[in-house]
C-alpha cells in the first residue's frame, strides 16, 4: 500500500527565483577596524570599555574577511548560494560620520560586490548594522536627531557610489537592538541606559530609515530595491489570563510595532504613546516626521531566531529582564519593564534559546495578512552550537541541519498559507563575533579557527548546499 510522504520527510519545492542566502555584519567578520582609513565605531569603544564584552573580545580581526573576501567568495559560489546578505561599515564609507565618501572604504565594497557578481550572486547591502561612527556617538548618538540626518547623507554617498552594482538595499538592521539595548539596557554599544534615549533613538532610527530610504531612491538606478530587517517578537502569554496577554500587547508595541507602526502604517501606536506616557511626551516626533518615515518598501526583512514568553509580572521570570543577547542592570523595555521573560520550552542551542519554528510561521503570516501587497524576506535566522572539528578535520553539525530545516518547512508552509516570502538569509556564513559574547558562540555555516583563520565548511553548509542548488528542502540525512 502506498501512502502519501509525510511533511517531516516529503521533499519540500520553493518558488523559482526564490534567494538562497547567509547573512554577516561589518564589524562581525571584517577586522582591519584600523585600515584604509576607517575610524572607530561604538563597537570598537565598547569591546575597550572594562566587563562589556566576554573576555575583552574585539572585532580588531574578527574572520579577517576584509582580507579574505575573495576566498570567501569563492566559498558562497562553493555553496551554490545565490544572495549574500552583507553590511558596509559606516566609519569605513564616511569616516567622520559625515563629509566626503572615503574612496578606499567604497573600493572594498566595490570589489566585494563585483566579485559576487561574476559569481552569479546577488549583493544585498545593509547600511547600518550596528557600527555608529564613533564621532557621531560623542555628538549624540541615536538619541539625537541630527544622527538620522547624517544616515541619510550617508544612504546616499553609499547609493550614489555603489548604485550600479548593488540593487538590493538594506537601510538598518534590528534597529530594536540599537535603540534599546544600546540606550535602554546597555548590553550592547554604546551601553547607555536611560528609557528616554532609547525612546528618541527609536524615534531617530525610524526617521533615518525613511529619510534614507528617500535619499537612496534619489540616487539609485530604477529598479533597485529598498528594504529594511526587523528583529520581529514572537510572543507568547504565559498563562492565558488577560494581564497576560496585556503583557504580551505592551511587548509587541515596544518590541514590534514601535518600528512598525511608524514605518508601514504611517504612525506609533496609541497605546505605545499611552504605556510610556510617565516617561515622555515624545515631543521630538516633529510634525512631518510620519510622513518621513512612511516610505514605500520593496521588502520587509524578517530576522528571527527564537519566541519570547512573557508575563505581566516579573515573579518568577527568569532570568529577569533577559532579551536573548544577555541581561542588563537596567530594562530594554521602557513603559514593560515589569513584564516577565520565560525560557520557552524546547530544545535550546548554544545561546540558550529555544527552537520553535512556528515562531517564523507566525511572524510571516502574520505580516501577509495585514500588508498582504509587501513582499518578505527572511534575512536572519540560525543557530549557535559549540561546533569544533573532529580528528579528521571535518566540522559535524547535525543540530545546524536539523534547525534550519525545520525553520525552512515552516516557511514553506507559511508561502503555502498566502505569505509572499522572496528568499532565506542563513545567520552566517562564517563563525563571527557575536557581540556582547565575543566568539563564543558560534552561528556560521563555515566553521573558522581564529588562531590560523582557516575556513572549514560544516557539515550542515554542505547539506544547505543542497537546498540551495535544487531550490528543495530535504530532510538532513534523507538520500
Ligand atoms: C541578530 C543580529 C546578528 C547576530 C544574530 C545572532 O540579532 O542581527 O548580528 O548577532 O542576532
Amino acid at each position: 500500500m502506498t501512502r502519501p510522504a509525510s511533511t517531516a520527510t516529503a521533499a519540500l519545492r520553493f518558488p523559482a527565483g526564490f534567494l538562497w542566502g547567509a547573512a554577516t555584519s561589518a564589524y562581525q567578520i571584517e577586522g582591519a577596524v584600523a585600515e584604509d582609513g576607517r575610524t572607530p565605531s561604538i563597537w570598537d569603544a565598547f569591546c575597550r570599555a572594562p566587563g562589556k564584552v566576554h573576555l575583552g573580545e574585539t572585532g580588531d580581526v574578527a574572520a579577517d574577511h576584509y582580507h579574505r573576501f575573495r576566498e570567501d567568495v569563492r566559498l558562497m559560489a562553493g555553496l551554490g548560494l545565490t544572495a549574500y546578505r552583507f553590511s558596509l561599515a559606516w566609519p569605513r564609507v564616511q569616516p567622520t560620520g559625515r563629509g566626503p565618501a572615503s574612496p578606499r572604504g567604497l573600493d572594498f565594497y566595490r570589489r566585494l560586490a563585483d566579485d559576487l557578481l561574476d559569481a552569479g550572486i546577488t549583493p544585498v547591502a545593509t547600511l547600518y548594522h550596528w557600527d555608529l561612527p564613533q564621532e557621531l556617538e560623542e555628538d549624540g548618538g541615536w538619541p539625537a536627531r541630527r544622527t538620522a540626518e547624517r544616515f541619510a547623507a550617508y544612504a546616499a554617498l553609499a547609493g550614489e557610489a555603489l548604485g550600479d552594482r548593488v540593487t538590493q538595499w538594506t537601510t538598518l538592521n534590528e534597529p530594536w537592538c540599537s535603540a534599546f539595548l544600546g540606550y535602554g539596557s546597555g548590553v550592547h554599544a554604546p551601553g547607555r541606559t536611560d528609557p528616554v534615549d532609547a525612546l528618541r533613538a527609536a524615534h531617530h532610527l525610524n526617521l533615518g530609515h525613511g529619510l534614507a530610504v528617500s535619499a537612496l531612491r534619489s540616487v539609485l538606478p530604477a529598479g533597485a530595491q529598498v528594504s529594511v530587517s526587523l528583529n520581529l517578537h514572537a510572543l507568547r502569554p504565559l498563562t492565558p489570563s488577560a494581564a497576560d496577554r496585556d503583557a504580551v500587547r505592551r511587548i509587541d508595541a515596544v518590541g514590534n510595532r514601535v518600528f512598525l507602526g511608524p514605518m508601514l502604517d504611517g504612525g506609533y501606536p496609541e497605546d505605545l504613546l499611552a504605556d510610556t506616557a510617565h516617561l515622555t511626551d515624545w515631543s521630538f516626533v516633529r510634525p512631518g516626521d510620519p510622513a518621513a518615515v512612511h516610505q514605500r518598501l520593496d521588502w520587509l526583512g524578517v530576522n528571527y531566531y527564537t519566541p519570547s514568553v512573557v508575563s505581566a509580572t516579573p515573579e518568577g521570570a527568569a532570568p529577569a529582564r533577559e532579551d536573548g543577547h544577555g541581561a542588563g542592570s537596567a530594562s530594554p523595555w521602557p513603559g514593560a519593564d515589569r513584564v516577565g521573560f520565560h525560557r520557552a520550552p524546547g530544545e535550546r542551542t548554544a545561546m540558550g534559546w529555544a527552537v520553535d519554528p512556528s515562531g517564523l510561521y507566525e511572524l510571516l503570516t502574520g505580516l501577509a495578512r495585514r500588508h498582504p501587497e509587501l513582499p518578505l524576506m527572511v534575512t536572519e535566522n540560525g543557530a549557535a552550537y559549540p561546533d569544533e572539528p573532529g580528528p579528521d578535520g571535518a566540522v559535524d553539525d547535525p543540530e545546524r541541519a536539523a534547525f534550519v530545516h525545520a525553520h525552512l518547512a515552516a516557511l514553506h508552509r507559511a508561502v503555502a498559507d498566502g505569505a509572499d516570502v522572496r528568499g532565506y538569509f542563513l545567520w552566517s556564513l562564517l563563525d563571527n563575533f557575536e557581540w556582547a559574547y565575543g566568539y563564543t558562540k558560534r552561528f556560521g555555516l563555515v566553521h573558522v579557527d581564529y588562531r590560523t583563520l582557516a575556513r572549514t565548511p560544516k557539515a550542515s553548509a554542505h547539506w544547505y548546499a543542497r537546498v540551495a542548488r535544487t531550490g528543495t528542502l530535504h530532510p538532513p540525512g534523507a538520500a
